[in-house]
């Protein structure tokens, strides 16, 4: 469900962005602002959390394999959605540096960023796959490529340095 919703706000976002010629500044102004407030969300509860689920079975061996396979399911169902959480003009010099770490780069280069998420979808459902065989220390390398590819992958071109 936060998903939808998630994904209503950032269609409106959209919309109104596309409407630019008939909204007034501030409008847009808050608009973009829920769009980012969102998504930061959205990493934080939907990709990141789940992330740390996974590595706490690598580091800890806490939870199961199994909940591992599930954890990362979500993250590839979560991952797809990410470009959905980014309307056009809502990156970082349109908005406060400490508001937004999103580097005007990723509409410059939107296939690109489409690109990242894709392999950070592709490697999830991997490590989901190779979770359901119960192979611990496969699975810990896997959690590493989909780290550095999948999460690396993308924030390092796309997501700016964090600014306190
Ligand atoms: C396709 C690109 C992309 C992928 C893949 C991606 N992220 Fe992000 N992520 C971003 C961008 C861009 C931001 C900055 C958003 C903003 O500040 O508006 C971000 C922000 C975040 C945040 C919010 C807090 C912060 O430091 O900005 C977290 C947490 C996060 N990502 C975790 C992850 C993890 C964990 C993964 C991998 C499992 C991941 N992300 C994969 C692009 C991506």
């Amino acid at each position: 469900m936060r998903i939808t919703k998630n994904l209503a706000i950032a269609a409106i976002a959209v919309a109104a962005i596309a409407m630019t010629s008939t909204m007034s500044e501030p409008v847009m102004a808050a608009m973009g602002e829920a769009a980012i407030e969102q998504r930061v969300k959205f990493m934080k509860a939907d990709i990141l959390k789940p992330f740390k689920a996974i590595k706490s079975f690598v580091k800890d061996g806490k939870g199961s394999a199994a909940d591992v396979a599930a954890n990362a399911r979500k993250i590839s169902a979560a991952a797809s959605k990410i470009p959905a959480l980014f309307p056009k003009g809502t990156h970082r010099g349109a908005y406060d540096e400490k508001m937004t770490r999103a580097l005007p780069k990723i509409w410059e280069d939107w296939n690109g960023f489409k690109a990242a998420t894709d392999t950070l979808v592709t490697e999830s459902a991997k490590l989901a796959t190779i979770a359901d065989t119960g192979d611990a220390k496969a699975i810990a390398a896997q959690v590493g490529a989909m780290g550095k590819m999948g999460c690396g992958g993308c924030h390092k071109p796309f997501r700016g340095a964090k600014v306190k």
